[in-house]
């Protein structure tokens, strides 16, 4: 099976899993928001990254971490919410339909994320499988990678550089808006397998790298990309004079800095034996048109 039907596959997988560890007894509408926006679609990359980067370092069945990888799900989604909203993005297309503030007002957009991100660390503190000591270490570690030292300081990064005119800074806002949380699914995979100090660097290694080529795809993506496919608006980042690689780079320049960090990722798991996987979904992140 190639890579693109393998990842495939693995996304119908979570997506069946859902049902199973979304929240019940919410407020109705609050709810509805939060299902819309987790149920829209999307390729569950960061669940799928929990999911491998266990396999990759020797997790035989990942049954009892299918919540901890589902919650990596809520997490982007809530910020994909966010990502979205008039005061940031101002994006009324995602996965192909209407973002969630233009279906539910901006007020319950704004909470449906708040509670997608603080149900996913409610969901991590109730896994029994795994032990208090490494749950904890998992949410140090995706609290660490999606907050004020990663993800919500690279989209602070993003928003005061809009229409800023300086080139400086464009390595930090992606490895924190993007990179950092992408890492940390790589990271939270490797401790749940009970992986060496020496796997578990690796694979974080190896996320963060991915995790930059990711957003310098999506950068190159916003220019060249096709809307329908991606299920969001194109040439957005051009008309917002968003920071990005391609206004930094040009889009071949962008392309081989691309290629650069998946060859970075790919030396970072040399360590790893059931490291294949891992390897060719690297080199999928720069050639998707999704
Ligand atoms: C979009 O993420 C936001 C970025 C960090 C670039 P994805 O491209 O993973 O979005 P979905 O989950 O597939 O919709
Ligand atoms: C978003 O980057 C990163 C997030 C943390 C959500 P973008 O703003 O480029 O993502 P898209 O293009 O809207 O998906
Ligand atoms: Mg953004
Ligand atoms: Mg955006
Ligand atoms: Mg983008």
């Amino acid at each position: 099976m190639d890579i693109k039907s393998y990842l495939k596959v693995q996304a119908e997988f979570i997506n069946e899993k859902l049902d199973d560890f979304i929240p019940k007894g919410v407020p109705k509408e609050l709810f509805d928001a939060m299902e819309y926006s987790l149920k829209a679609g999307g390729k569950r990359l960061r669940p799928i990254l929990v999911l491998e980067s266990a396999k990759a370092a020797g997790k035989k069945s990942v049954d009892d971490i299918l919540d901890i990888a589902i919650a990596t799900e809520f997490i982007h989604t809530y910020s994909l919410i966010h990502d979205d909203l008039p005061a940031m993005d101002n994006d009324e297309l995602r996965r192909g339909k209407p973002t969630c503030h233009i279906v539910f007002g901006e007020a319950m957009a704004i909470l449906a994320g708040d509670g997608l991100q603080s149900y996913a660390f409610e969901l991590i503190s109730k896994n029994r499988a795994v032990s208090p000591e490494k749950l904890l270490r998992v949410i140090n570690v995706l609290s660490h990678g999606t907050g004020i030292y990663g993800m919500v300081a690279g989209q602070a990064a993003d928003i005061l550089h809009e229409k800023e005119g300086s080139f400086n800074d464009i390595e930090f806002i992606h490895i924190h808006k993007t990179a950092k949380f992408i890492q940390s699914c790589c990271q939270i995979g490797a401790i749940l397998a009970n992986a060496t100090q020496e796997q578990e660097r690796a694979l974080s290694d190896y996320g963060l790298y991915i995790g930059i080529a990711f957003q310098i795809q999506d950068d190159i993506l916003d220019e060249i990309g096709d809307e329908v496919k991606l299920g969001k608006k194109v040439r957005k980042d051009r008309e917002r004079e968003k920071l990005t690689y391609p206004l930094v780079y040009g889009i071949e320049g962008s392309r081989a800095k691309a290629r650069e960090y998946v060859e970075k990722a790919i030396s970072s798991i040399e360590i790893l034996e059931n490291r294949k996987i891992l390897e060719e979904l690297a080199r999928f992140i720069i050639n998707r048109e999704v």
